[in-house]
């Protein structure tokens, strides 16, 4: 018996020397170690031993058993340890090459515009007032002295929620909710905000874009203190150079109404197809707060006076950075965000 064990033991140590490949192993722990094993039909025969070759016989398995198992473990290691070092020399695996970097996102353009216009007005002493997308119509239109079949309504072709709820066509609303916030009190904000309108997309027109609306109400605001601001704005953001042209407009609104435009930064004021070779180009509508819309807002129109303006943000962005069309900024085209 004791002979029969020692050979058993021999030729398994000898049969894991020889094995090199990892899908080997498990082959050769059936063969000697498993419940079916070599092993195991010695261990079974033990029963038929006389009493006294009996206890040596069962050392002797239970050393062989403890001997395998250890030269498995070791031979699983050195089987592996190999195989990786042979994946290695061949080249299947550098683990010297640099990883594959994962590419960080940036901050969207119209973000960027939007947070270098913020910056502009807080340098000037703007806080920032936000109000709802989602708005009424009495706030959009009526408060703003924009009375039902008013024909200036039909400057804003509107997304309807329901008879009284609208997409906000303009930032402006947001005057009203912040003038009744913040009466009695001097005002200085920008409204910065989505706007919807249901028009036409077109290589100029979104039917929803940003706008940064600004107003400010106190005590003797003139029309030249709103002129003064959009000056310090365009030379902030376009350039020490700029110059801007006023012309009268029209806004139920705003009482008198101007649109302010600002020499062309691609042509400098030659002319070219972009600024439609006048040499200028628009950035703001803007005026001196209508009595109505003041009083709309808590403030008497014989004690406080206010300027307001309303500007876009993609189309300034687009001249700035020669961009053809609107709707590249929400296609979600990685190819033109990556530009920005
Ligand atoms: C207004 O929306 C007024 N509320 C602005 C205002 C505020 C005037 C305060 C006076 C006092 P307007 O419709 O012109 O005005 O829009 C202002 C700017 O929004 C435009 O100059 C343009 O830059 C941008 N804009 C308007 N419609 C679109 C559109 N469909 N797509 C992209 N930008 C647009």
């Amino acid at each position: 018996m004791l002979d029969s064990l020692n050979a058993l033991e021999r030729e398994g140590l000898d049969a894991l020397e020889g094995i090199s490949q990892a899908d080997q192993l498990p082959v050769w722990y059936r063969a000697y170690l498993g419940r079916k094993g070599k092993l195991t039909d010695v261990l079974r025969g033990l029963g038929a031993l006389s009493a006294e070759q009996r206890p040596a016989a069962g050392r002797r398995a239970n050393e062989i058993k403890s001997a395998l198992e250890g030269a498995f473990a070791k031979r699983q290691d050195e089987v592996r340890e190999a195989e990786l070092e042979a994946s290695i020399a061949s080249g299947a695996l550098d683990v010297t090459l640099p990883g594959r970097p994962v590419a960080p996102g940036h901050l969207h353009l119209s973000t960027r515009t939007l947070r270098r216009i913020r910056e502009i007005f807080a340098e000037m002493g703007f806080q920032v007032y936000e109000a709802p997308e989602v708005e009424t119509d009495e706030n959009n239109f009526e408060l703003l002295n924009i009375p039902p079949y008013h024909p200036a309504r039909d400057m804003w072709d509107t997304f309807w929620i329901d008879d009284e709820v609208v997409l906000r066509t303009h930032t402006s609303p947001g005057q009203i909710r912040c003038m009744r916030e913040s009466h009695p009190h001097p005002i200085r904000v920008i409204l910065p905000g989505k706007c919807y309108r249901y028009e036409q997309v077109t290589p100029r027109s979104e039917h929803q874009f940003y706008q940064v609306e600004g107003l400010a109400v106190g005590h003797g605001i003139r029309i030249t203190d709103l002129i003064g601001t959009m000056h310090e704005f365009a030379r902030s953001m376009h350039g020490e150079q700029r110059r801007l042209r006023i012309r009268s407009s029209y806004f139920p609104f705003t009482e008198p109404s101007i649109e302010i435009d600002m020499d062309c930064i691609l042509c400098v004021a030659k002319g070219c197809r972009v600024c439609k070779y006048t040499g200028w180009l628009e950035i703001a509508g803007a005026g001196m707060v209508h009595p109505v819309v003041l009083r709309n807002g808590g403030y008497d129109p014989e004690e406080w006076t206010g300027f307001a303006f309303g500007m876009g943000v993609e189309r300034p962005a687009m001249l700035h950075h020669g961009i053809e069309d609107i709707r590249h900024f929400y296609n979600n085209d990685l190819r033109f965000l990556r530009q920005f």
